[in-house]
């Protein structure tokens, strides 16, 4: 274990663009998840909260970002998502990891991720030293955002050319009472196949929806506590490049182009650069 990585409250992950991230390391079709996590995030996650020859766990994979970096790292890795596109293209960039020779084994599995002990294989329930997630939020975790005619306006809709009928359990087009259920649900699931010690390490922002700021890393922490883990530590992963003291953000337009008029609607909104890290530990 990496202690002063551990200690270090801000992850340097965005010195790269996410595209110059991905070239080369997974395939065109996964520019489709809407809402992929950095692969230099998971990376600097997996290098400080597991070893080499650890298995490592994401139980929303999306298309498998925390597998294929988890196999570059040297260690196992088992995703699990509910929605079969994504599982498809989860498969496509791990045997893509493979071929490029990773030394981790890499493998993912349809479902929901509270079902986690049963869609394991019987050896690893017990045995997973690392869970990483980014658990869904919002429209945004599911849909493809449109522009529509008018004067600047945007919308998001639940609408996916892969996904026409998602999963009854993605939590992602669910409200907030049933997400926080949701999400309990799968972290009662992760305490189970986590070994004792092991890390649930899930990153996440505070977001809108109808106006109201929702605190999703405190809620996430909150959950995992209820749910029996230890707070660990949280981390700032940052999403832009600092360099020289100046921090360059990668922006998307429709990013850049929400903060501003959430900014033009009288919201104190800003664009946000940086993921919260959540860490929390199952107890010895
Ligand atoms: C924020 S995305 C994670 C993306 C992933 N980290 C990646 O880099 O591609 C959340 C994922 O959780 C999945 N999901 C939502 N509810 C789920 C559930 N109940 N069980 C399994 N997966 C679920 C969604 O389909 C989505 O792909």
């Amino acid at each position: 274990m990496n202690a002063p990585r551990q200690l270090a409250s801000i992850w340097a992950s965005g010195q790269q663009h996410q595209r110059t991230q991905r070239a080369g390391r997974y395939t065109k079709a996964s520019t489709e998840h809407p809402a992929k996590m950095p692969p230099a995030l998971a990376a600097h996650a997996i290098a400080a909260y597991s070893r080499r020859g650890d298995l490592v766990v994401d139980p929303m994979c999306g298309i498998g970002t925390s597998v294929v970096e988890a196999m570059h790292l040297g260690r196992d890795a088992i995703g699990v998502d509910c929605e079969p596109p994504w599982v498809d293209m989860a498969v496509d960039n791990i045997d893509l990891a493979t071929a490029q020779g990773a030394a981790g084994t890499g493998s993912v599995r349809c479902g929901d991720a509270r079902d986690l002990p049963d869609l394991l294989p019987l050896g690893a329930v017990g045995d997973v030293a690392l869970i990483l997630a980014s658990p869904p939020y919002g429209l945004y975790g599911h849909a493809r955002v449109r522009t529509y005619t008018g004067p600047g306006r945007l919308a998001a809709t639940s609408e996916h050319p892969f996904i026409h009928r998602p999963h009854p359990g993605q939590l992602a087009l669910t409200g907030p009472d049933r997400f926080a259920a949701g999400l309990a649900e799968v972290l009662l699931a992760c305490h189970e196949v986590l070994r004792p010690g092991g890390f649930l390490v899930l990153t996440g922002r505070p977001y809108r929806a109808a106006g109201l700021l929702i605190d999703l890393p405190g809620e996430l922490a909150a959950t995992a506590a209820v749910c029996g883990f230890d707070l660990h530590a949280r981390h700032v992963a940052l999403l832009a490049s600092w360099n020289d003291g100046v921090l360059r953000p990668h922006h998307s337009f429709f990013g850049l182009h929400h903060a501003r008029r959430l900014a033009r609607m009288g919201f104190p909104a800003h664009l946000c650069v940086h993921e919260d890290v959540i860490v929390a530990r199952r107890p010895r």
